[in-house]
């Protein structure tokens, strides 16, 4: 059966160039970086090289990258040590954020005398940025704002560097939950303005389980996890040297194509787009226009039908992967909490197409026939 993979958003494939990167280096090193002989030695250049390369990427610098098992431990360390370790007694986030952020807050201000609060979005998904100036306007709380910069369900893109601003003026820290962002967009951390930022390799053809937190160097954070010191006292245990290879092969493949890759893949989007509007009656679409979306993520809204609940099934029965709002909360029949804030029309079914540059035209074809007979 032909098998069409439409939820980049969820996880990408790993690129065939990250795989042989990572074979080569897992058939000849093998050295524990922390071990001062030279075969420890190599595997800890290996890393350090990676970092800059990363740092360079990022116009940060390579003490600030931090090495983490990806996405989720990078989310819980900006918002956990910005709590112990830098005097946070407020946290100002979006109820749409990704349960990495949303669960981790939650916990952080269970434990400790730390208020809560969340910014107003619009009936888009957008963050007012004018209530987030109002609410920290009272200063009188050292304050974390986490705002995501792209939403993985909606595609709503965050002005990141006007939240920056914002939060810089008010004497804010700012973690962004860039792991939709980073290797699908530049971004330039140069003006020292965005404290915090997240990343996962497997949202750009690299591996699973690896990412890294940019901590802003003027934040002086303690230990995030206890041991052998690790990531300059950071992250303790022994570096995923391997992961950490291929991170950096999908970042330096990423920034190679990602001019060409936004074309295409926007353009697949916009394909996607128009031949759902010609073939389905009373289509819509959640989050914002394309300028203001990520060009990866097309959220649509089907109309409501008997047997709406089968859709995402339907769909794979034809070999198509799709997610219905966010796979990481699959399992769940609570539905998508991004959608339930926005959405007021809950008997439509959703679906969230995500597309990769390993998708083709002709793939859209295909699942708009398969949505054809499914919808009628
Ligand atoms: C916006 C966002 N944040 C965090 C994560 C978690 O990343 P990881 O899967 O690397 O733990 C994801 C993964 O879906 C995500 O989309």
């Amino acid at each position: 059966m032909k098998q069409v993979y439409f939820d980049n958003a969820a996880t990408t494939p790993m690129d065939p160039k990250v795989l042989e990167e990572m074979m080569l280096f897992m058939k000849e090193e093998f050295g524990n970086p922390s071990s001062i002989h030279s075969v420890g030695r190599r595997t800890k250049a290996r890393i350090e090289l990676i970092r800059k390369q990363i740092a360079d990427y990022l116009k940060a610098t390579p003490s600030e990258i931090v090495f983490t098992s990806g996405g989720t431990e990078a989310d819980n360390m900006a918002i956990s040590c910005s709590v112990r370790d830098l005097g946070v007694t407020r946290i100002i986030t979006s109820e749409i954020e990704h349960h990495a952020v949303l669960n981790t807050v939650e916990k952080v201000t269970q434990k400790k005398e730390v208020k809560l609060e969340f910014v107003q979005l619009d009936d888009k998904g957008n963050v007012d940025l004018n209530n987030l100036e109002m609410l920290l306007h009272d200063r009188t709380e050292k304050t974390l704002v986490s705002l995501m910069h792209a939403n993985n369900e909606i595609g709503n893109l965050l002005p990141i560097h006007k939240v920056s601003e914002i939060c810089n003026v008010n004497g804010a820290i700012f973690h962004s939950d860039t792991v939709q962002t980073v290797g699908h967009y530049p971004l330039d951390l140069s003006s020292g303005k965005i404290d915090f930022i997240t990343c996962a390799a497997h949202k750009f053809h690299g591996p699973k389980g690896i990412g890294f937190l940019y901590v802003n160097k003027k934040l002086k954070i303690d230990s995030f996890i206890q041991g052998g010191a690790q990531e300059r006292g950071l992250r303790s245990g022994t570096e995923n040297s391997y992961g950490i290879v291929g991170l950096g092969k999908a970042m330096e493949l990423a920034h190679k194509i990602m001019i060409e890759q936004k074309d295409d893949v926007l353009a697949l989007k916009r394909y996607m787009k128009e031949r759902l509007i010609e073939e389905i009656k009373d289509v819509r679409f959640y989050g914002n226009d394309e300028e203001h979306s990520l060009y990866t993520i097309l959220n649509v809204s089907f109309p409501a039908f008997e047997n709406a609940d089968m859709l995402l099934f339907n769909l794979d029965l034809s070999g198509i992967a799709v997610s219905g709002g966010s796979a990481c909360s699959s399992g769940s029949n609570q539905g998508s909490h991004v959608l339930n804030v926005i959405e007021k029309e809950e008997d439509r079914p959703a679906v969230r197409f995500s597309f990769s540059k390993l998708n083709t035209k002709e793939e859209i074809d295909y699942c708009i026939e398969k949505l054809k007979q499914i919808l009628n």
